[in-house]
């Protein structure tokens, strides 16, 4: 049996599908390479450009692999963007997803592993964060992952669709294959290691005057490896027969903007400027995972919980793909 993955031609998905054929799985990508890259899929995985809305092309792949099983990445993310232009979000990420859970429902796919968000919560009440945390999101990206956990929930009810809903904090870091290259870019390491490269001549810094040690907003940031590993223990959850769950993905640490640039000038040994500009709207100062759940009901454990070693393996990538993934098949 063969595992759709939806996205698997962006950042956290390619990582993803490299983990699970290495673990002997058999994915297979559908992306429709808005934003992701072909180069990012390895040449061995089937590969399939199209839309996760298309049914006819969805009900295709799933007969012809046999897919007992959904990883679902595709989704645009860009919070920012979501404010002004929200009818993109809603559309993509909830009414695509919904039209792709109507499809594998009518195929018989039962199992989906969802990529939720942190963004779900919203401005936090308590730190860290756990699954129990109230649930309000401040800019349509959030509700549009927000409202795609409640469809979630209903088909469980009424289809007995068994769904693990993983909330990631800020993903981050590179494998040997995969690494992050966005464009536009809006993540902070790899915008601090373009300004060590030069690319960008300074990194901003957004708000120094918040209420946390060094003033600038700390976040919990984790490995693309450590997450794509989630997934894979996601679906051996729901191969076991294991309920529906929502559950975070974080390290239970916060590094603040400017410990990130302080790493990435001792991991790169470059100067990297960073310029204090004013506070963005919608920045909470700390978000910070309680994680604990992932552990009791997955046992996931996190392999690279250090900030340096999350930025060394963003920063290696970056030197052995100073282009990204620029070179497409
Ligand atoms: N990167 C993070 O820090 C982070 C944090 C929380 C949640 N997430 C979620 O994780 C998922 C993956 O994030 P990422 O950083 O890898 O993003 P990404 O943009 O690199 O990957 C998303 C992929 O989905 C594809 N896609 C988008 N809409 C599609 C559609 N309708 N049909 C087919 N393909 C489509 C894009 O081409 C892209 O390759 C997203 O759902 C995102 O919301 C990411």
């Amino acid at each position: 049996m063969a595992i759709l993955v939806t996205g698997g031609a962006g950042y956290i998905g390619s990582a993803t599908v490299e983990l699970l054929r290495d673990r002997g799985e058999s994915p297979v990508v559908l992306d429709n390479l808005v934003y992701g890259h072909r180069a990012a899929v390895p040449a061995d995985v089937p590969f399939y450009q199209g839309d996760v809305g298309d049914r006819e092309l969805v009900t295709s792949i799933v007969t012809k692999h046999k897919i007992d099983a959904c990883i679902h990445f595709a989704a645009y993310a860009y919070v920012g963007e979501s404010v002004k232009d929200p009818s993109k979000y809603f559309e993509n990420n909830t009414l695509r997803t919904n039209e792709l859970l109507n499809t594998l429902r009518e195929c018989g796919v039962r199992r989906f592993v969802f990529s939720s968000t942190c963004a779900t919560y919203g401005d936090p009440v308590r730190i860290p964060i756990d699954e129990s945390h109230p649930q309000k999101p401040v800019n349509p990206y959030g509700w549009s992952k927000f409202m795609t956990e409640r469809i979630l929930e209903s088909y469980d009810t009424a289809y007995g669709l068994k769904f693990v809903a993983l909330r990631y904090f800020n993903a981050a870091g590179a494998t040997e294959r995969c690494g992050e290259h966005h464009d536009p870019e809006t993540h902070l390491i790899p915008n601090v290691l373009s300004a060590a490269d030069g690319e960008l001549p300074f990194v901003s810094v957004f708000g120094s005057d918040y209420d946390t040690p060094d003033g600038t907003c700390i976040r919990d940031y984790i490995h693309i490896e450590d997450l794509a590993n989630a997934h894979f223990l996601a679906l051996e959850h729901l191969r076991g027969g294991g309920d529906s769950e929502k559950i975070n993905l974080g390290n239970g640490v916060g590094f603040s903007v400017l410990e990130v640039i302080e790493t990435a000038r001792a991991v790169t040994g470059r100067e990297i400027e960073a310029r204090m500009e004013p506070r963005r709207a919608g920045d909470p100062p700390l978000l910070i995972a309680d994680a604990t759940k992932a552990r009791e009901v997955l046992g996931w454990v996190p392999k690279h919980a250090g900030l340096r070693s999350i930025v060394e393996s963003a920063w290696n990538w970056r030197l052995e793909n100073p282009n990204g993934y620029s070179e497409e098949l």
